[in-house]
């Protein structure tokens, strides 16, 4: 990471977990763990719908932020079971996750709905986390640049350079979501390199140096330190162990000492 020129973020992706009595209860063990990471690292908790506004009261007055795990690009009308990006404003929501790979494995989420809900995000005055990543069989193939470069463009189509400097980008490698494998320090680091320099085509140098780009898949206490010791690794989307308070705050130390 590098803290002189943007953000570092931690972001935890609570998925399908937790009820408003159980959110309420890690975030406030979470709170004060991570309180000492004010001014240096952006800590988010991206939680399921019903507890949102549990969430936004629990953090009240803290440095915690919490992030929606979706949002629909239309402002409002017949779209049953959809959220808004004024929805999620109004109960304080800052954050949200975008195109994540279950939703668009599970849930027929294409580079196309990714942009637009990117669009509808930033307008509404959300910042996206966009996701990224390869399929296993597609690094096998030695195409892992071709698909992030085409995911970027689609999914960054038409967002200014402004606009694109409230992006955090996260790579999340498929193959290490959830599943106990994760990209080495390495091959994080040429993954969100290669990102960068594809903003950098896309948009300019400094633009593309002030994106904040995080690695997620299977981030945990233990290998924290080594992914954010990279320079093009500016935080982590932390699945599985963002659900246990101590484990999410070694990585939030991590990223403050990195
Ligand atoms: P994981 O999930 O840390 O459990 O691998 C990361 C993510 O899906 O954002």
């Amino acid at each position: 990471m590098n803290k002189s020129v943007r953000k570092a973020i931690i972001a935890g992706n609570w998925k399908m977990n937790k009820t408003r009595p159980e959110a309420k209860e890690l975030l406030e063990a979470i709170k004060p763990l991570v309180a000492n990471a004010e001014g240096n690292v952006e800590v988010i908790a991206c939680v399921p719908y019903t507890n949102l506004e549990t969430a936004v009261n629990t953090v009240a007055g803290s440095n915690v932020k919490i992030g929606a795990e979706n949002v629909h690009f239309e402002k409002s009308g017949a779209f049953t079971g959809e959220i808004s990006a004024d929805m999620l404003t109004e109960i304080g929501v800052e954050y949200v996750v975008i195109g994540h790979s279950e939703r668009r494995q599970y849930f027929g989420e294409t580079d196309e709905t990714v942009n637009k809900r990117t669009k509808a995000a930033l307008a509404g005055g959300l910042k996206p986390i966009v996701c990224v990543g390869e399929l296993l069989w597609e690094r096998e193939t030695g195409i892992t640049e071709e698909v992030i470069a085409r995911q970027i463009k689609l999914d960054l189509y038409d967002v200014s350079a402004e606009d694109v400097k409230k992006v955090v980008i996260a790579y999340e490698p498929v193959w290490a979501i959830g599943t106990g494998k994760t990209a080495t320090a390495d091959q994080a680091e040429e993954v969100c390199a290669f990102i960068r320099a594809t903003l950098a085509k896309l948009y300019d140098d400094a633009t593309a140096q002030a994106v904040t780009i995080q690695y997620g898949g299977s981030m945990n206490a233990a290998n924290a330190a080594e992914l954010l010791s990279k320079e093009n690794v500016d935080g982590g989307l932390i699945g599985g162990a963002s659900l246990k308070a101590a484990d999410f705050n070694t990585i939030v130390q991590a990223a403050i000492n990195g």
